[in-house]
């Protein structure tokens, strides 16, 4: 497995836009869409390619084509926020829904609701979360949907504490992580600093 921190200019200006808490929902939401399609780009460098042989209106030649189909896997409620972006740039993926809300008090991930395209266990499956906080709820996203059959699986998050990337790479060894950013740390509310603040209520307007 593998972490990579973008730390990319495009990314990081917009970033500083969304993470501004003068940002309101139109704002926020167009930035995460854009990074989302800068993101998937580098998301998606090391999937596997098979040789194809075609012919361009010069001549035959061998082409390259996607090994297994994608099925993104945003975490609900804020990955929503980076599918459609993904889908610009990767028009034939499915979609999976997973619904993992974070326990306020406990900070334990509870998943409300799994929707899984029938292909999911020879597919390339990009999990997507804004927020990698303590880890939990990606944590539990990837095993459930390991138990459904995937296989190969790579997660894709805007913010990440130092905590979050840790116990990814601990409990799934396995998995390619790309974060856009690493923060410092987490607050004692389990929230990332400095962060974006609730990533799922800015997207939505549920913060007032
Ligand atoms: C947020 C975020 C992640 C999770 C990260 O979701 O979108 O899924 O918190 O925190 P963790 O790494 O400590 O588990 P939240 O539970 O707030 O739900 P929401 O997306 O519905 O707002
Ligand atoms: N979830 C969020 O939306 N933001 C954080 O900072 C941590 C978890």
């Amino acid at each position: 497995m593998s972490t990579t921190i973008l730390n990319h200019p495009l990314i990081d200006h917009k970033l500083t836009i969304m993470r501004n808490k003068e940002t309101g929902t139109k704002e926020f939401r167009q930035n995460l869409d854009e990074i989302a399609m800068l993101m998937a780009y580098e998301v998606t460098k090391g999937l596997p390619v098979k040789s194809v042989e075609i012919v361009t209106p010069i001549c035959p030649m061998t082409g390259k084509k996607l090994v297994r189909p994608v099925v993104l896997v945003p975490i609900l409620r804020a990955g929503l926020g980076l599918v459609d972006g993904f889908k610009t740039v990767i028009p034939t993926a499915k979609v999976g829904h997973i619904g993992m809300a974070r326990n306020e008090e406990t900070l334990e991930p509870e998943e409300y609701y799994a929707k899984f395209p029938s292909c999911l266990p020879e597919a390339d499956v990009l999990v997507v979360d804004p927020m990698l906080a303590t880890g939990g709820s990606a944590v539990s996203a990837i095993t459930n949907i390991k138990k459904r059959g995937a296989k190969y699986i790579k997660l894709a998050c805007l913010v990440a504490a130092p905590e979050g990337i840790e116990v990814i790479e601990r409990e799934h060894p396995d998995v390619d992580l790309v974060v856009a950013a690493l923060d410092e740390k987490l607050n004692e509310k389990g929230y990332i600093v400095p962060g974006l603040g609730d990533a799922g209520d800015r997207l939505f307007g549920t913060d007032d």
